[in-house]
């Protein structure tokens, strides 16, 4: 059985789309240990005590330097014995330990096709805004591993979505998470979840992609 942490920061449709799936038998072999926010306020939190999941509040705003945040959620995550962390619309940057502890080990969904539009400062409507500014016709979202860099690591799947005409930045969000991003993620989670998914100098090997 896969154990997964979940982190978020808002919203939580996609964990909300994880749980969905675990439950429907979309995904099997995994559980979600433990729902990890940064912000107090996140309805991800309420999703995770509505789904009888742990729910915890790790924040930058409650330690005074950001060294002991980092040192807190590393020790919260190493408490479940995790093989999988999940980064389902985790707003902040997570601290380089953890990374090197985690290795091939924390996915992340980004709401764009990697490498157009993603990076430092690329997150949430954000990119929606930049897509439209930019007269794009196709986007989509990725779901891939995460590396010392900012959206850089091994991408494991994607999934185009069309731009439409007079679309605004929110319309183009809710069809991006309807269409790819719900989708694509408990997708890569079931994958991984039955050993489907490696990682070879780099890239991403999936086997079997017909179950
Ligand atoms: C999602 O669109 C996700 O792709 C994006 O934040 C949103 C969270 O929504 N993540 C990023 O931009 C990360 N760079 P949710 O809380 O409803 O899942």
């Amino acid at each position: 059985m896969l154990r997964i942490g979940v982190l978020v920061s808002g919203g939580g449709t996609n964990l909300q789309a994880i749980i969905d799936a675990i439950n429907s038998g979309e995904i099997t072999n995994a559980e979600i240990e433990v729902v990890i926010s940064n912000n107090k306020n996140a309805y991800a939190l309420q999703r995770a005590e509505n789904a009888g999941i742990k729910g915890v509040l790790v924040s930058p705003k409650d330690f005074e330097v950001r060294e002991d945040y980092n040192k807190a959620l590393i020790e919260e995550l190493d408490k479940y014995n995790l093989d999988l962390v999940v980064l389902a619309g985790c707003m902040v940057v997570l601290p380089k330990e953890l990374i090197e502890k985690y290795e091939n080990k924390i996915i992340n969904i980004h709401p764009a096709l990697i490498p157009s539009f993603c990076g430092k400062g690329f997150y949430g409507l954000h990119v929606h805004e930049k897509v439209l500014e930019r007269g794009v016709k196709i986007t989509g979202a990725t779901v891939h591993f995460v590396d010392a860099g900012c959206d850089t690591g091994p991408i494991i799947t994607q999934k185009a979505v069309e731009v439409l005409e007079g679309d605004t930045p929110e319309v183009l969000q809710r069809r991006v998470m309807e269409e790819a991003e719900w989708k694509i993620m408990p997708w890569a989670i079931n994958m991984i979840a039955n050993g489907k998914i490696t990682v070879e100098n780099g890239k991403v090997k999936t086997l079997n992609t017909d179950n």
